[in-house]
C-alpha cells in the first residue's frame, strides 16, 4: 500500500492509499488542504479543466491525461505545461509520492 506525503503552508502529514487510487480523492478524504479556500467553491469537481488541483509530485504516477496536458499549457501555467506540476485529479498512485501543494489559487506561490 503506497504512502503519500503531503506537505503544505500548515502540513506534514503522511496518508496510506490503495495503489491506483485517484490523487486528489485521496487528498479530499484525508480532508489535506488540495484547494485553496477560494477554490474549493470554484472548482471543477474533477473534471481536468480549472487547474485549481495542481500539485508538485515526487515520485510514481499514472502518465498525465490529455485533459491535463491541456490544462497544464493554458495560463496561469505558460507553455511549458506547468514545469513540475500535477492536476490530482488526473493522476493515479502508483507508488510513494511526496505531494506539495504551494500558496495560491492555482498552486504557483512559494
Ligand atoms: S479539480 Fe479542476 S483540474 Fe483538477
Amino acid at each position: 500500500m503506497p504512502t503519500i506525503r503531503f506537505r503544505a503552508r500548515d502540513h506534514d502529514v503522511e496518508v496510506p492509499c490503495p495503489d491506483g487510487a485517484n490523487l486528489r480523492m485521496v487528498l479530499l478524504r484525508a480532508r489535506l488542504p488540495l484547494y485553496t479556500r477560494v477554490a474549493r467553491a470554484i472548482h471543477c469537481r474533477g473534471h481536468g479543466t480549472c487547474g485549481t488541483c495542481a500539485v508538485e509530485v515526487e515520485g510514481a504516477l499514472s502518465e498525465p491525461t490529455p485533459a491535463e496536458s491541456r490544462r497544464l499549457r493554458l495560463p496561469p501555467f505558460g507553455k511549458e505545461g506547468g514545469a513540475g506540476l500535477r492536476l490530482a485529479c488526473q493522476c493515479n498512485v502508483a507508488g510513494d509520492l511526496t505531494v506539495t501543494k504551494r500558496h495560491g489559487l492555482f498552486g504557483l506561490g512559494d
